[in-house]
């Protein structure tokens, strides 16, 4: 065909869809690595967990920060989530995606860090991210950085130090352990575990004793990073009130209308974001997953699934 000519329609026309679908992925890819990532909502729930007669208790479910350097819009976000007025914090890990981020974290975290909070880590709070192809999150569960087939061996996190920042202000480690801590006159258990996805859950019970006139708890609060079925199970037969989790982002990329593709665990894909019961051995619990906060340092880039914190109202059953 000599130059100029116009192409035969046929030819033209599938030059012309290939163009439209190639503009249209980068301006997606654009979109959410550049709006929705930091478009942070809050979600908010209602659990009916408490005694009968009990006023509500709000609960700031935080996971999955994922804090780099430099990140000044999440930064203020955080800072502002104090205003939300919670009784409890619950910080369900994955809070780091640099080695010097703890400094920035604690600043990020000190409105909330005077309100009563509990903690366990997740597998970012001891490894440094290494880079990655962004969308391998969409082709099954991260390896685990303890697998002896992880080729790059990532840099260890100061997970002391960060801990030594919640601990300073009062917030409760609940890695591989219980406790009870008393808010509004009430008895609240917590049973927390280490990070399910590194495998190093072991399960403390729940918390025995008195503690203060309370012999027994109001309500049973149960704490994992990764959602992992076992876990849930677990929590569930030992009859939890409330299981809070994160770790799956909420699938990170979504489809809208469909919802999430991947959970990076054995978590159903549509449990991989929201408040939903688990069913086991004739038991049951609510789960809340959080779709997290940040993203990988190397996967930045939210689609269909906004990044969230999520106040929980506890009320009366
Ligand atoms: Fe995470």
């Amino acid at each position: 065909m000599a130059a100029g000519q116009p192409l035969p329609s046929r030819a033209g026309g599938l030059l012309r869809a290939a163009g439209i679908g190639l503009g249209t992925g980068v301006a997606a890819v654009a979109y959410g690595a550049l709006i929705e990532r930091n478009a942070f909502m809050v979600r908010r729930e209602q659990v009916a967990c408490l005694p009968a007669g009990s006023a509500p208790l709000r609960v700031l479910h935080l996971s999955d920060i994922h804090l780099s350097l430099n990140q000044r819009k999440k930064t203020a976000w955080l800072q502002g989530l104090a205003r939300l007025e919670p009784d409890l914090v619950v910080n369900t890990g994955d809070n780091l995606s640099h080695p010097e981020a703890i400094k920035p974290l604690l600043a990020a975290l000190k409105p909330l860090l005077q309100v009563p909070g509990v903690f366990v880590p997740g597998s970012n709070d001891y490894f440094a991210p290494t880079p990655k192809n962004p969308f391998a999150y969409l082709l099954g569960p991260s390896r685990s950085h303890d697998d002896p087939g992880v080729k790059k061996i990532p840099r260890r996190l100061d997970t002391e130090a960060m801990h030594a920042g919640f601990d300073e202000a009062g917030w409760v480690n609940l890695t591989n352990r219980s406790a009870s801590i008393l808010l509004q006159g009430m008895r609240f258990d917590f049973s927390g575990v280490d990070d399910p996805h590194l495998q190093r859950e072991r399960y403390a019970g729940w918390p025995a004793g008195t503690v203060g006139e309370h012999a027994a708890p109001s309500v049973r609060i149960a704490l994992a990073h990764a959602p992992y079925q076992r876990v849930l199970n677990h929590f569930t037969a030992e009859e939890a009130d409330l299981i809070l989790a994160g770790h799956t982002h909420g699938g990170q990329l979504c489809v809208p209308g469909y919802g999430a593709l991947v959970s990076n665990c054995d978590l159903p894909t549509k449990l991989a974001r929201g408040l939903n019961d688990w069913e086991f051995e004739g038991h049951r619990s609510p789960v809340n997953v959080s779709a997290g906060i940040g993203t990988s340092r190397y996967a930045p880039i939210r689609f269909a699934c906004r990044p969230e914190a999520v106040l929980l109202t506890l009320v009366a059953r």
